[in-house]
């Protein structure tokens, strides 16, 4: 996928996403403001029902007293006491509420304002919120000797309860948004993993050709001189076209080995084949077939074994490959002459083999991904030193597979260390 696109298509997403929540929330403040609409009619019903009762069983008892006293007064209403007790009261309102789905708690106080006291209230810790914050409702407004006074109802618990009532909505709402970003974000990364991946394969892709073409192309010319009827007469020539022939041969081999045995890893079936081995027999066996390619450089390989024990259980023929490509790179990726320098020693559990170099080095943010396959650290365009990316992927299985760890330690220009440490003993894993 071209790269503008991918940063448009991110961008939309985005915008969208943005856009869907705003919508998201909008949509919830609007149920909030009519939730609490609702509540708040709900609440003046209940107040006016409450006021028409109580001036009913006013009026019921004031008749009661009239008829035993022989008098009625309708100007001058009765004290609260002598036809409602607090808990009757306190009902009344529960009564009026619930019936309204209104259950939560709630304090009530009758005040009369002009004095400032209270004649009847549920507790006293709530007198200045009943004064200030609560849903007040004239009382007795035919009363035209007695001053004003209010039935007030205050809820402590009010955006708690009308949030309890938005909660679910809420929460599925947060629920679904944490999805969308999630998948979002998963196939974002997922784009660029894989785009990445694309490149690495692409690049590998000509990496092999390229390596595949040098000795191919040498091998057909030696076939063709070698066909060549004049040619065929000296016989130094032929030994040395076969010669060259052979060892071309055996590069592609190497290089075709190299790439099966990555795809093996891949599977995760990597074969080994339990022995006793010495690992400096290992080590000494690699310096002979490479020291060629870095005497070239005018380079050194120093060898320090102090290891006293050097033989483990192992493959020997990954534990070979291992050390040629650890020292493969290490020559490598010197680009003046190479100084190597191979130790082992022993810990209590197995053996430590080191080995360093005084090349390009690798910087931090690379160290961990070149043991990553296929991975190589960029140069720019042009990668003087060639390579398949795949050595130090394989290093790093091997040493799995031995129970074993491997570190690096690096600084570029200066050179690297890679430190392999391996058991004595091999356990198989099921
Ligand atoms: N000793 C070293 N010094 C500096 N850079 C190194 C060293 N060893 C490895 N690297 C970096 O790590 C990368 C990965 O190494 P690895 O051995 O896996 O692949 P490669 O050498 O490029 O190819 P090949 O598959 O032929 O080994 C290299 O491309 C190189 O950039
Ligand atoms: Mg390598």
């Amino acid at each position: 996928m071209n790269r503008r696109i991918i940063i448009l298509t991110i961008i939309v997403m985005t915008v969208a996403l943005i856009g869907l929540m705003g919508i998201q929330i909008y949509w919830i403040q609007n149920a909030s403001a009519v939730k609490e609409a609702i509540f708040r009619r709900s609440v003046n019903e209940a107040k006016e029902s409450i006021v028409k009762k109580l001036e009913r069983i006013e009026k019921k008892k004031a008749v009661e007293i009239s008829q035993f006293e022989g008098m009625l007064n309708f100007n001058r209403h009765l004290p609260y006491e002598s036809f409602i007790t607090k808990d009757e009261l306190d009902s009344l309102i529960s009564q009026e509420l619930n019936i309204r789905g209104i259950d939560t708690r709630f304090e009530f106080g009758i005040f009369q304002q002009d004095s400032s006291v209270f004649k009847m209230e549920k507790s006293m810790n709530f007198r200045k919120e009943l004064i200030e914050k609560s849903y007040a409702s004239p009382l007795f407004q035919n009363d035209f000797f007695s001053s004003p006074q209010y039935l007030l109802i205050y809820f402590p618990h009010e955006k708690q309860f009308l949030l309890t009532e938005l909660w679910g909505m809420l929460l599925i709402s947060i629920i679904l948004i944490i999805a969308i970003v999630y998948s979002f974000t998963y196939t974002i990364t997922t784009i660029f993993r894989q785009k990445k991946l694309s490149e690495v394969k692409n690049d590998f892709i000509n990496n092999m050709t390229h390596e595949f073409k040098t000795p191919i192309s040498t091998i057909s010319l030696a076939c063709e001189a070698l066909s060549d009827h004049d040619m065929r007469q000296s016989g130094e020539f032929t030994e040395n076209y076969i010669h060259v022939i052979v060892e071309e041969n055996k590069r592609l081999a190497v290089m075709a080995e190299k790439i099966l045995q990555t795809a093996v890893i891949d599977k995760g079936q990597m074969k080994m084949t339990k022995e006793k081995i010495d690992l400096h027999d290992v080590i000494s066996e690699v310096i002979k077939n490479i020291s060629i390619q870095v005497e070239i450089k005018d380079g050194v390989i120093l060898k320090n074994f102090m290891a006293v024990n050097s033989v483990l259980e192992g493959d020997k023929v990954h534990l070979t490959n291992l050390v040629y490509n650890l020292l493969d790179n290490a020559n490598k990726y010197s680009p003046k002459k190479p100084v190597i320098r191979i130790s082992t020693e022993n810990t209590s559990s197995g053996i430590l083999l080191t080995i360093e170099d005084k090349g390009i080095g690798i910087s931090k943010a690379e160290q961990k991904k070149v043991f990553e396959k296929l991975y190589r650290v960029p140069t720019g365009n042009i990668h003087e030193v060639r390579g398949f990316g795949l050595g130090l992927s394989y290093v790093k299985a091997t040493v799995e597979e031995h129970n074993g760890k491997i570190s690096l330690e690096s600084e570029v220009n200066k050179g690297s260390t890679f430190k392999v440490f391996l058991p004595f003993k091999l356990v198989e894993k099921n």
